[in-house]
């Protein structure tokens, strides 16, 4: 039997509640990398066992979508975790289990299986191969610290192209923390669907985005990559460089907005009215942890014809949405180093105005 031992990753300094501790976004990072190297390196246990408490269940959500599978949250993986538990939890399996939890416990336990004097870091791994889960029955077959899946992440012999950190802006004033956050990456995870409750979240905040008059002109057209077909015929409406990373997002949209206010009087804000939905939708994704990229290299008239859509609308965008992937491998060279490119904005006094066009504002200085 061959047992992983992972101490869950680096997490917040205790606020009001220990059982609510977030990973920080530097130990989530650490933890995806290492997750892309245990796939790499072939892990690939039947079962994973969390502790209930939030880190460790983060740390063992990130694993278990790397490694293509569910986590089981056991009470008695959470404080006081020791070798009966794990023998109990490992009693039907004779393969791989691995567990994710804290520590003393994860480094003692590793220690009494072994013999071995054991100290385990934030978001390490221990595999220990035991004919079972008893006292001094286990071979220290690795012990690895998250510097080590850094180290291994990047080399390039295991082939794998960690993405790149999120990108957060330098920003003037205080800003929601989901538009700091928001950016377009082209890394999408192939591998993980946008569940239906989180999709309709995000289209029900495009549907109730401001518009002119009420007049709501925004239609659109979208894909799941599950439903094969249709993801398919969307991706033909695109230029072939969004194809080249669009291919992997989890779902596609045309947008598109009508025009017309009544039959022939046109509707100056039809585009105005759709990006401001398309924002909404873009922010509730985030929320999600779905990011979304926009697109303007697609091909309209193609999309109207594959879709029938009516001369009174326009299709404006493509937008592909997706949850980020841990590692880039799976995109064409050119694409790789796209999400690590700086994000850069021209200043405000460029762009806001006040005695006259293209004087800065005074309450800029
Ligand atoms: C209307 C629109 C069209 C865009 N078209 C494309 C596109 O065809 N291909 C692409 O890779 N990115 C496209 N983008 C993404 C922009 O390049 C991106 O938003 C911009 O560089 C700012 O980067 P950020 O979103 O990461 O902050 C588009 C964005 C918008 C809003």
């Amino acid at each position: 039997m061959r047992l992983y031992f992972v101490r869950h990753g680096i997490a917040e300094d205790l606020t009001s509640s220990d059982f609510m501790r977030e990973l920080t976004p530097r130990g989530e990072r650490r933890v995806k990398t290492s997750a892309a190297v245990m796939r790499a390196l072939g892990i690939q246990p039947q079962r994973i066992y969390s502790s209930p408490r939030l880190r460790a269940r983060q740390t063992a959500d990130i694993i278990a979508q790397a490694l293509g599978m569910g986590v089981e949250l056991a009470d008695s993986v959470n404080f006081g975790f020791d070798l009966a538990d794990a023998r109990r939890l490992s009693a039907d399996c004779d393969a791989e289990i691995m567990f994710v939890g804290h520590n003393p416990d994860m480094s003692e336990i590793v220690s009494e299986l072994t013999g071995a004097a054991v100290s385990m870091k934030k978001g390490g791994l221990a595999r220990v191969d035991a004919f079972a889960a008893e006292a001094g029955a286990g071979e220290l077959v690795w012990l690895v610290a998250p510097k080590v899946f850094d180290a291994l992440a990047d080399n390039k012999q295991t082939g794998i192209v960690p993405a790149p950190a999120q990108k957060l802006p330098d920003v003037n004033g205080g800003l929601h923390e989901l538009i700091r956050q928001r950016w377009s990456p082209v890394g999408f995870d192939r591998e993980r669907p946008i569940k239906r409750e989180t999709l309709l979240g995000i289209l029900e905040a495009a549907r109730w985005a401001a518009s002119s008059s009420n007049l709501q002109p925004w239609r659109f057209i979208v894909a799941r990559r599950e439903d094969e077909a249709q993801f398919a015929k969307l991706l033909l409406t695109l230029r072939e460089g969004n194809i080249a990373w669009a291919q992997h997002a989890a779902a596609l949209m045309v947008a598109c907005s009508r025009k017309f206010r009544k039959e022939t009087v046109p509707n100056r804000h039809a585009g105005h009215d759709l990006g401001l939905a398309v924002g909404q939708m873009v922010l509730q994704a985030l929320s999600q942890g779905v990011y979304v990229h926009q697109m303007g290299g697609f091909f309209p008239e193609k999309a109207r014809q594959l879709y029938a859509i009516p001369d009174d609308f326009d299709p404006y965008t493509c937008i592909a949405f997706g949850y980020r992937a841990t590692e880039l491998g799976h995109l064409a060279e050119a694409q790789r180093g796209r999400d690590a490119s700086p994000r850069e904005r021209q200043p405000l006094d460029e762009m806001v105005f006040g005695g006259g066009w293209a004087q800065a504002a005074n309450f800029l200085d």
